[in-house]
């Protein structure tokens, strides 16, 4: 996972907990990292698990919460760090359907060793997608944030049902969004 990742979910934590708790965190986990992340930096995606697992514990919020969170936050940094992939598309439905092709095959190519997941969509009505994510890391819920922190970017109100299906190892994700106002409505 791309040390710009780590750097986004510590900055986070400094802000809305303390700098204390980035401390406290990082010190119960085992990383070899040593809690030093560079942005263009790669590092095991349990060093990620091992922070939010702690923080989980101080804070004494579930992990699927924290996760959720967290990718609400980043995406609202991804508008501040990489505008260009977003201020382009109209709606949610829109960079939601261009996140695999289009996106992360860019953000590949900019951030060397990134490891994005697979998403895949089906449109079911006008106002209705299936959104299919599918990775080798268990970060359903990370997706999840993510894609709220999308919706409300744009302005929208959906409606997100989610079914995670049974993996031996990461996540496969079956998120039936339903727009129910957009922003022009
Ligand atoms: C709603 C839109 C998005 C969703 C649902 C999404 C989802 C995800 C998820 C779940 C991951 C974690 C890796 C995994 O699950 O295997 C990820 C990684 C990543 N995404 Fe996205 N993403 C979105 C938009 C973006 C945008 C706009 C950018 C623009 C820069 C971006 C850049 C990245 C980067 C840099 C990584 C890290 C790759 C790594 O650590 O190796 N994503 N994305």
């Amino acid at each position: 996972m791309k040390g710009l990742i780590f750097r986004e979910f510590i900055d986070m934590v400094e802000t809305q907990f303390s700098a204390q708790m980035v401390d406290d965190i990082i010190q119960a986990s085992t990383l070899e990292s040593e809690g030093a992340y560079t942005t263009v930096g790669t590092y095991p995606h349990d060093e990620m698990l091992q922070l939010v697992e702690q923080l989980s514990i101080r804070s004494e919020i579930p992990i699927p919460g924290l996760l959720r969170h967290f990718g609400r936050h980043l995406f609202h940094r991804f508008t501040v760090i990489h505008p260009e992939y977003i201020t382009s598309h109209a709606s949610a439905f829109d960079l939601l359907k261009v996140l695999d092709d289009e996106v992360h095959v860019e953000v590949r190519k900019l951030y060397q060793d990134a490891e994005v997941p697979t998403f895949d969509y089906q449109d079911l009505s006008e106002n209705r997608m299936l959104f299919i994510y599918q990775s080798s890391r268990p970060l359903a819920d990370c997706a999840h944030g993510l894609i709220e922190g999308c919706v409300e970017y744009f302005g929208e109100t959906m409606s997100i049902e989610r079914t995670d299906l049974p993996v031996d190892t990461g996540a496969h994700t079956h998120f039936i969004l339903h727009t129910i106002s957009d922003a022009k409505s």
